[in-house]
């Protein structure tokens, strides 16, 4: 099975299935795939997180976040008059070194089991050949088109006689298909080393950037241990930091657990009150402790205990929502040993995979590398570019994700599977910057509480609440007339939102019958496709 947000992706992972490749091969095509047809999201040139679990329980997160440059420096956004500038968003310093082409070709090679020149083939062809630009892309390309405009190496891919791409259009790349070609051939070295390296330091020199062919050569995707928790007797794998995603859901789910909220129903005042409660904490936590673990010490353990989760469910009102700004980070104590893609993939044997990438913003700093057809992404954004200022998201931070030479920004991203008695339950994670927290969290409790099935779950209108800005978010059509009015009442200040909370993709295994069920977000458009 493959669930991602794009047919053709999800295609070319079900073909390297059933030409007997694994779920990790599968995986690496579609994330190879979603760089071609997907460009807004999908990425060479950005980063993310891949959980892969083996069937006999081993579980691993391989972390390709980008890294700030080596010439960073704290306060590189902030002006003479102390005002953080646009340039952590748009143009090429807003740009951290990329980790999708290492991150997906560490996964290839140590649990793959394809050669790159097959996985990457879809991806290759798809460049050459071209795919029909859809409405979604049309839709994209149009909200970003001002921001896009002054980079002319961009807008030479996305219009046609000066005006943008229409759905209906045909969008051939062979600039990246030359690129994703060195990459088939020379691996890693394809794309951090000779030419493609080249053409991104002459890209950076042209457009002020500092990125360096020795920040290229330096990185590495990381290995590492996944985070593990539970909630209600299920057990959750997700992943770690310089993510906080996997963090902050285990604290939520933990805070929520004190919490009979079956019994409350589902979106009833009361059970939304305390899992709004339970976020805002969290969020203020998350701004508080969490950044890059090789540069700060973050009490991990002590953060994701029930202990801790039990302290902070005693400061919640369970009638009044509290005003964020009296809500403090919590102490937890305890010995210390708007633009992304999920997409997740199993196969015959039981290896689970379950992918976020990303190039932060819809079409990242909006910069293609001239001559080699990919976008660089926007990362340099989630880092907290001055204290107490929100970034794009409106998450703010501190000392613990400042910017520093090498420091992996600190991430939303929640790529998770949980399980039932050490069997698979659900593989899932999301879009959509700092919501993707909290939508993989109604998910699980969908599921987990209120007895949806997949589908259900997945595609149920959500509701958001980060602590800062203190607006209880909510999506058109989330919540009847009266709840909004308990809410109120409560205290909570509410705001429809103008789009959709996230984009889901999920996996759903019944291992009593042997079934799997793929739950693609109805919202966007996304593919299950299994056979
Ligand atoms: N760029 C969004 C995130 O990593 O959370």
């Amino acid at each position: 099975m493959v669930v991602s947000a794009d047919r053709l992706a999800s295609e070319a992972g079900l073909d390297i299935l059933k030409k007997g490749g694994s779920a990790v091969d599968a995986a690496v095509a579609v994330g190879f795939v979603l760089a071609v047809v997907f460009p807004e999201a999908g990425n060479i040139g950005g980063g993310g997180f891949m959980l892969i679990r083996k069937k006999g329980g081993e579980a691993v997160v391989i972390d390709f976040r980008e890294r700030a440059p080596g010439a960073s420096r704290r306060t590189m956004y902030v002006d003479s008059a102390g005002n953080v500038t646009d340039k952590t968003l748009i143009g090429h310093l807003a740009a951290g070194v990329p980790g999708t082409v290492a991150g997906l070709l560490k996964a290839l090679h140590d649990y793959g089991t394809m050669s790159a020149r097959d996985v990457l083939r879809p991806a290759v062809e798809l460049s050459k050949n071209g795919f029909v630009v859809d409405r979604r892309l049309e839709r994209s390309l149009e909200s970003c088109k001002s921001d896009m405009s002054g980079f002319p190496s961009t807008m030479s891919i996305f219009t046609r006689n000066g005006t943008l791409l229409k759905e209906g259009d045909t969008l051939r790349q062979p600039d990246l298909a030359a690129t994703l070609s060195r990459i088939q051939e020379k691996g890693v070295e394809g794309f951090y080393k000779g030419e493609t390296a080249r053409l991104i330091a002459e890209e950076m020199h042209r457009g002020g950037g500092i990125m360096t062919l020795k920040d290229l050569e330096d990185y590495q995707a990381i290995v590492r241990e996944p985070v593990r928790g539970s909630y209600r007797g299920y057990e959750i794998v997700s992943a770690p930091l310089p993510s906080s995603g996997g963090l902050c859901v285990l604290e939520i789910l933990n805070i929520m657990e004190g919490y009979d909220l079956a019994s409350m129903g589902w979106h009833s005042s009361g059970s939304v009150h305390l899992m709004a409660e339970s976020m805002r904490r969290v969020y203020a936590d998350r701004a508080e402790f969490m950044g890059d673990p090789r540069y700060v010490e973050v009490p991990v353990s002590a953060l994701i205990s029930k202990h801790y989760a039990g302290e902070r469910r005693r400061e919640i009102d369970p009638a009044r929502a509290a005003d964020s700004t009296s809500v403090r980070h919590g102490s937890p104590q305890g010995n210390e040993g708007r633009h992304t893609t999920h997409y997740c993939t199993v196969d015959a044997s039981g290896t689970i995979v379950s992918t976020t990438y990303t190039l932060n913003d819809l079409f990242g700093c909006k910069v293609v590398v001239g001559g080699s057809g990919f976008l660089l992404n926007d990362e340099m954004d989630d880092f907290s570019a001055k204290p107490g200022v929100p970034n794009a998201y409106g998450l703010i931070g501190g000392d613990a994700n400042a910017i520093a030479p090498g420091k992996r920004p600190l991430s939303s991203m929640t790529p998770t599977i949980v399980l039932k008695d050490s069997r698979p339950f659900l593989a899932l994670g999301a879009r959509g910057g700092s919501k993707i927290i909290t939508a993989v969290v109604q998910a699980i409790s969908n599921v987990i509480d209120f007895g949806m099935g997949p589908q259900e779950a997945v595609d149920a209108p959500r509701f958001h609440h980060q602590w800062m800005p203190d607006t209880l978010v909510y999506e058109k059509f989330c919540f009847p007339r009266d709840v909004i009015q308990n809410l109120e009442q409560k205290g909570h200040r509410l705001n429809e939102s103008d789009g959709p909370l996230g984009e889901l993709e999920a996996i759903a295994f019944d291992s009593s019958q042997g079934w799997i069920y793929g739950a693609p977000d109805s919202r966007e458009g996304g593919v299950a496709l299994g056979y």
